[in-house]
C-alpha cells in the first residue's frame, strides 16, 4: 500500500463488520462506516447513521474513497422483508452509491453454495447480487464465506446459550459437514483484497482449513462442559422453522447447514498467502467459549 486508503463499510454494526473495523481501525485505515443504528466509532472512523442510506446525504461523505465493502445481508426473511429487497435490491442501490461516489472497488460476502445450479431462495438472491456486482462496471471482489466464527457471532453466541442450559440439539443426523473460518483471518484477508491486484474481480470461498461434521465441530465446541447432546428429527426442526419466526434455526440455516457445502481453501491460501488459524484447534482449545 502507498497511500493510506480510505475504506467504506456499510451494515457497520453487524458481526463481521464490527470485528473488521475493528481491525482497520487498528492498521489506522481512515473509516466511514454506515448503520441504520447509532454505534460507538474506533480511532480513524467517520460514522454515519442513515436509514435507507440515500445518496443525497451519503454521496459526499463518501466521495472518491478507495473501496466500499457491503456487509449489508439478511439470512431470515419475513412479512416485513424479503431477500430480494434487501440482498438484491439494497445491494443494486449501494453499487449506484459507489458509482455517484467515483469510488472503484467493491467486496460483498455472497456465501458458500451459491451457484447458478441453486434453488434456495437465499442463495438466489445472493447469486442475482453477485450478478449485479460483475456488471457493474467496478472493480470487485466477491467472497463465499462458510461459517465464519468468533467469540460473537450469531452461531457461536446460539451454542453457547445451549450449552448455558445444559443442551445442545442437532438438528438430523449431524453428519452433514461444515467448513468454519476464523474471522480474525477473514478481516485479514477482506484488507489485502482492497489493494492486492490478485483479487481483482474475483469470486473466491472463504473458507479454513478443515471440512468437519457438526456433530464434531459440537462436540469439540462443547467439550468439558458437561453438556448433553441430543438429536432431533429434521422434519420436526424444519417444521419450527417454517412456523416460528422466532426460532434459532431458519429454514435456510438449515439448508446451508445440512447442504454440505465445500469450499477450495487451496485457491484461498494461495491468493491470501495468509497462515491461517485453526478453527479445530481454537475449538480443542475453548477460546471460542
Ligand atoms: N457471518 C457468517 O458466517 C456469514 C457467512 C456467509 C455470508 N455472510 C454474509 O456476510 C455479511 C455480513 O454478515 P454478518 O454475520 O456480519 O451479518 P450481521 O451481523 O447480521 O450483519 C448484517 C448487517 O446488515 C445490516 N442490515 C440488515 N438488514 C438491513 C436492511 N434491511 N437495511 C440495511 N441494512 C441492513 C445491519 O447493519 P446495521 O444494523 O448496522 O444497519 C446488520 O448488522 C452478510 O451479507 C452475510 O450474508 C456471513
Amino acid at each position: 500500500m502507498n497511500k493510506s486508503p480510505k475504506i467504506v463499510i456499510t451494515g457497520a454494526s453487524g458481526f463481521v463488520a464490527t470485528n473488521l473495523r475493528k481491525y482497520l481501525s487498528k492498521k489506522n485505515i481512515e473509516l466511514v462506516s454506515i448503520s441504520r443504528n447509532n454505534f460507538k466509532e474506533f480511532k480513524n472512523e467517520q460514522k454515519i447513521i442513515s436509514k435507507n442510506y440515500d445518496l443525497k446525504t451519503i454521496v459526499p461523505k463518501i466521495k472518491n474513497s478507495d473501496t466500499l465493502i457491503h456487509l449489508v445481508g439478511i439470512g431470515k426473511q419475513s412479512v416485513e422483508i424479503n431477500y430480494n429487497n434487501v440482498n438484491v435490491e439494497f445491494t443494486n442501490h449501494i453499487l449506484n452509491l459507489c458509482k455517484k461516489a467515483k469510488i472503484k472497488k467493491f467486496i460483498f460476502t455472497s456465501g458458500l453454495g451459491v451457484s447458478d445450479k441453486t434453488s434456495s431462495e437465499y442463495f438466489i438472491s445472493k447469486y442475482k447480487a453477485e450478478k449485479l456486482i460483475i456488471n457493474s462496471g467496478l472493480n470487485y471482489t466477491i467472497f463465499r464465506p462458510s461459517y465464519i466464527v468468533g467469540k460473537n457471532d450469531l452461531f457461536t453466541k446460539y451454542l453457547k446459550k445451549q450449552i448455558k442450559n445444559k443442551q445442545i440439539t442437532i438438528p438430523g443426523s449431524g453428519t452433514y459437514s461444515i467448513q468454519p473460518i476464523f474471522v480474525n483471518d477473514v478481516v485479514q484477508i477482506i484488507l489485502e483484497s482492497t489493494f492486492d491486484v490478485k483479487f481483482k474481480n474475483k469470486i473466491i470461498d472463504l473458507v479454513g482449513p478443515h471440512y468437519i461434521s457438526f456433530e464434531k465441530y459440537v462436540k469439540l465446541f462443547s467439550k468439558g462442559t458437561n453438556t448433553n447432546i441430543k438429536k432431533i428429527n429434521l422434519e420436526e426442526c424444519y417444521h419450527t422453522a417454517i412456523n416460528n419466526p422466532k426460532s434459532d434455526f431458519g429454514i435456510d440455516d438449515l439448508n446451508i447447514l445440512i447442504g454440505n457445502f465445500k469450499g477450495n481453501h487451496k485457491k484461498l491460501k494461495m491468493i491470501s498467502g495468509l497462515k491461517f488459524q485453526s478453527v479445530l484447534k481454537l475449538l480443542e482449545s475453548g477460546s471460542l467459549l
